[in-house]
Order: C-alpha cells, then structure tokens, then sequence
C-alpha cells in the first residue's frame, strides 16, 4: 500500500526513515525510565538507602524524560518535512499526470472528484506519511521489547499483561473488516455529494429560475443525505469494536492485578516485580493504543490510495516527443473515427484535406461534429481509428507541447484564469511584454470594454471569467490568440456572442490575425464564411461534401439548406432591426 506512495517520495524518503529511527530512540530513553524507576522500587522494598542515591535515580529518569521529550519532536519534525514533500511532488505529478489525459476521462470522473483528489485525499497521505509510518513503527517496536524486559523480570506475570491483549486485537481486526466493507459505498457517496456540490453551484442560474424544488436541489439534498447516512452507517459498524478495543488494548494490569496478587500472596512471585510488571504495564497500553489509532484510519488510507493510483494510472494521450517536422502547415484527416465515450462515435470515416494558408470552414447542424473535429486536431482526445497529420506528419509523433506551438485553437468554449486580463492574454505568449499584450487586445475590438473596467487590462477575470460577458470573453481569448501567432489558427464560434457592430470590428481583426496562416472556421452564419477557400459540410459526423460557396450551392443538397436558414436567420434579422429603427424614428 505504502509502496506505491513512496515511490513519489524520492529524495525525502529519507526524512521518513530518519522520524523512525529518532522516535525509537525517543522511546527507547522512555523505556530506560523504568530501569531507574525498577531501581528505586527495589531499594524502597529492600530497606532503603541514603536519599542520594534516589535523587540520583530521579535526576535520571528526568533526563530520560527529556531525551525522549526532544527526540520524539525531532522525529515528528522530520516526519512532517518529509511529509508535505511527498504531497507537494504527488499533487506536481497528478497535475503532470492530468495535463495528458484525454479531456474526456477528467470530465467523466467530474470537477468535485478530481478536487477531492487533489485536496482531501492527498491530504490525508499526511496522516500516513508523518504519523501512521514513523510513529505506528516505533510504538510497535517498544512494547514489544518492553514485553522482553517483562518476561526477563517475571515471566508469569508478563503473560498476565499480555492476556488481554488478543481480546483488544480481535476487536480491532472486526471494526477493521466491518470498515473496508463498508469503505466502498461510503467514499463513492463522499465522492458523489463533492460532484454534486461543484454542479449545483456551477448551475446556480439555472437553480435560481426554475426553483429550489427542482431536480438539481432534490439531488443535491439526496447526495448530501446519503453521506450523512453512510457515514452514520460506517461509525455505527465500528463503534462497539472501537470501544471494545479501547477498554482491552490499554488495560494491561486487568488479570496481572488480581491474579498478580495472588501469586505474591502465595510466594510464587514477589511484590517488587509485580510492581515493576505493574508499572511497565501502564507504559504498554497508551503505546500500543496509538499505533493501533492508526490501524482504524488504514481501511479509509486503503481506498484513497487505490483511487489515487488508479488515476495514476490511466492511461495518457498517445503522443511521441518529437518536434514539429511537418513540411509546411497543410492538415489532413484521413478516415477518422472517434468516440468520445468508446461506445457511441460520433465521427465516421471522415477524410479531408486543409490547404496550406488556407481558410477552410466547417459548417453543419449543431452536433454534427464540427467542434470534436477541431479538438481531435488539437489532441484534447485520441483518435480512435485513423489519422490526422500536419504536413504530414501525425500529430501523435510529437509531443503535446510542440503541437501546441503550431497551432492556436479559440474555442467555443471560453475560459478565463481568475487572474488578471493582462496575465490571461499573456497566456498565449509567456514572454510577451505589456505592450505587446496591450496591442494584441487592441487588435481583438478589447479596447472599449477595458477602458470601461475600473483597473483596465489589470483587473481580474473572476471566477472562470465570470465577470465578462459571453463576447468579451471571446474577445480576451481572440487577443491569446493574436498574441501567440501561430501558423495554424482554429476558430470555433469565435464571433458566435458578438453584436453586429462588434463582430464587424472582430472579424477585421480575424481577417489580420489569419493572414498566410492555414485557418479553420467553425461558424453557423454562413454569410460570414462564404469567402472561404473551401467548406466542410457535416452531416450526422460524416463530411458529406468539400468546396466553395457556389460549387455547394450546386452540389450539395445540405449545404443549400444550411444556407437558406442562416440567410433566412440574418434577413430576419435584418429586417426586424429595421422595423425597430422605423417604430423608433416614428416614436
Ligand atoms: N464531451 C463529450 N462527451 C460525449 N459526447 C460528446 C461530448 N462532446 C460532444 N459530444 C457529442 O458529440 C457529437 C458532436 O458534438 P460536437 O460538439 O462536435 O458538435 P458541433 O457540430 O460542434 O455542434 P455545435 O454546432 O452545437 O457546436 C454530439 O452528438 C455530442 O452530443
Ligand atoms: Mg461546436
């Protein structure tokens, strides 16, 4: 269990090795206590002798106390050091480990699990790390050669204090097994409640209109019901083990008192070793208690492990960490298929070739798999049949790094760091001055609205952008990619939030920003790529047909449709925005 764990160690195992050997010999000064303390007892019963000697015995045991008081903290310092290490190089190697998931296996395990993850779970390996381990090992090692020192002062009466021991343990091996049976359904319904929590608030808005009687809050209030239950369930199993094993475990003097008695009461042992046995007996039990505290954790440690290294463990994005050798920045997708769920695909045999320095549009019905096209381009997924090359060369070759040197991809789904708009844009190109940053904003129409904020570029995006519109967002993602002036440029609904005027103001920028670049536009108004050197048609995840406006006009039966509904759309438009204008001039 710990191996796994330790792996990611690495340099700081050590400090977890070093709390070992400093907490045993923290204890072990605290065991030596009893030889001065068996001495003082010895003389007391033998008749005594001058009180120097017993200052002496106490000056010791005084020391042993300090000794032990200072190696014990210096273990748990190093425990804790080594500790927080390990969880720092976890928490850098999942996040490592994310960046090459395909996307769809992060948004399949949900937002409130991956943080559970991130957060709570890796967490908790604290409690392992800096105390199950050094601390669970050294008070197991002391008792027992606590006990060897018990049996070599009296044998009998050390099988006393050790005769209750088997009825603590059998508790404890009962709540541990009625733990991990439970452990399952108790974490998924932890796991379940965080997921729902993030969505709930994620859709607020959508709480807010349709109520709180709606089936998110009914969902919500279930998940967070069925936690407190499970929960409730858990401790109920454990709980009359826990006691049983809290009452036994410490109470080692429960037979070694009476029967003790009566052995030295019949001569078949002495008063000073039953004191003795006594004493050692009340140093076994809070000892032995506390390594077995960390047996009670190890069911619910078991489980975060094994999700943490099934995460691990998934299996990454197929890409080789090759430079980018590509002739030139022409794209081609040859008999592509894909699935985004291994079961239902969503993208047939869908064969194209995109010209150098070419703007090539994709239109087609919402669904019809404009936008996954573009994602497969980008390596957010694998294919799961066929190919996709620049410049023929397969874009699995290279590494995700350099594939995303070649390419910007505006999406249709914008986010924003809640960091500043200035640090946003940069994104697109770390070393860019502020200049720089300032005028590819001006370029992508964010000029207005900037000037509008109190802090300008310098104020902050909010949480996921949420303190921007729909196309301001837009806007601050046109700029990233402005900045970044890659050679291949894919635009999905890029203007899609944009009022006329604006969009017009955009798609100048667009026209300057996809000069000599091999360009991909996903847009649903048609009118705006009817210039395009070539137009991918979409249908039900297959392209049905490749050409220019008029040749589809022609060819096509789908892309006449298309046409005449985003023109019929536009003129709609059009002509209510005049019917307004008239009502106002007549107003
Ligand atoms: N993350 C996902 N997981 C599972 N299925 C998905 C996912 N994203 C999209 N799909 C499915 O894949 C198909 C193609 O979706 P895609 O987003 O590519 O369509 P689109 O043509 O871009 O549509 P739109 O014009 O509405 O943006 C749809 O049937 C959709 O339901
Ligand atoms: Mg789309």
């Amino acid at each position: 269990m710990f191996k796994k764990i330790m792996q990611y160690a690495g340099e700081y195992k050590k400090y977890t090795y070093q709390a070992v050997i400093y907490m045993l010999l923290g204890l072990l000064f605290h065991v030596i206590q009893f030889v001065f303390i068996y001495r003082i007892i010895h003389q007391a019963i033998g008749g005594g002798t001058g009180w120097q000697f017993y200052l002496t015995q106490v000056i010791a045991i005084f020391i042993c106390g300090i000794l032990y008081a200072l190696l014990y903290i210096k273990g748990l310092i190093k425990s804790h050091y080594g500790a927080y290490n390990v969880l720092r190089n976890l928490r850098i190697s999942l996040q490592g480990k994310l960046e090459k998931l395909p996307l769809g296996v992060i948004q399949e395990m949900g937002v409130g699990s991956v943080k559970k993850i991130f957060t709570d779970d890796i967490d908790s390996m604290e409690l392992m790390l800096a105390h199950a381990l050094p601390e669970g090992f050294s008070n197991v090692c002391i008792p027992l050669l606590v006990y060897i020192a018990m049996f070599l002062v009296d044998f009998k009466l050390a099988l006393l204090s050790i005769a209750s021991l088997p009825i603590g343990f059998i508790a404890m091996m009962m709540m541990y097994s009625a733990g991990t049976s439970k452990m399952g359904a108790y974490y998924e319904s932890a796991k379940k409640m965080n997921d729902t929590i993030v969505e709930y608030v994620n859709g607020m808005e959508v709480v807010k209109i349709f109520g709180k009687d709606g089936e998110s809050y009914q969902r919500f209030s279930n998940d967070v019901r069925s936690y407190r239950d499970f929960t409730l369930a858990w401790y109920k199993m454990c709980w009359p083990w826990m006691a049983l094993y809290g009452s036994f475990l410490p109470c080692v003097s429960l037979f070694t008192l009476p029967i003790g008695s009566y052995f030295v009461m019949t001569g078949a042992s002495t008063f000073e070793h039953l004191l003795m046995v006594l004493c050692m007996g009340f140093f076994i039990g809070p000892t032995i208690l506390k390594a077995m505290s960390y047996m009670s954790i190890l069911p619910q440690l078991n489980y975060k492990i094994t999700n943490l290294e099934e995460l691990l463990d998934k299996e990454p994005l197929h890409h080789g960490d090759k430079p980018f050798t590509g002739k030139d920045h022409s794209i081609s997708f040859e008999n592509v298929c894909f699935s985004y769920d291994g079961e239902n695909e969503v993208l047939h045999h869908v064969s194209m070739d995109i010209g150098q320095g070419k703007v090539t549009a994709f239109v087609g019905e919402s669904g019809s798999g404009k936008s996954t096209l573009a994602k497969l381009l980008v390596h957010f997924y694998d294919v799961t049949s066929g190919s996709i090359k620049i410049g023929g060369q397969d874009i699995q070759e290279m590494s995700l790094e350099n594939l995303n040197n070649e390419i910007s991809f505006v999406s249709q789904e914008q986010f924003l760091f809640n960091i500043s708009l200035l640090e946003n844009i940069r994104l697109g190109k770390p070393d860019a001055t502020r200049e720089e940053v300032i005028e590819a904003a001006k370029k992508a129409q964010c000029g207005d609205f900037l000037e509008r904020l109190e802090k300008g570029i310098d104020s902050k995006a909010g949480d996921s952008g949420k303190m921007l519109s729909g196309g301001e967002r837009q806007r601050i993602s046109l700029a990233r990619a402005i900045l970044k002036n890659a050679p291949i440029i894919v635009l999905d609904e890029a203007t899609a939030f944009m009022d006329p005027e604006n969009e017009d103001k955009m798609n100048r920028a667009i026209a300057e920003l996809i000069e000599d670049k091999t360009v991909i536009v996903i847009a649903h108004r048609l009118y705006s790529i009817k210039n395009a050197d070539a137009i991918a048609v979409m249908e039900h995840g297959e392209c049905t047909a490749m050409g220019r406006h008029e040749e589809l006009l022609k060819n096509s039966e789908k892309y006449k449709a298309l046409w005449a509904s985003s023109e019929g759309t536009r003129t709609w438009g059009t002509s209510n925005k005049m019917e307004r204008e008239k009502g106002e001039k007549r107003a």
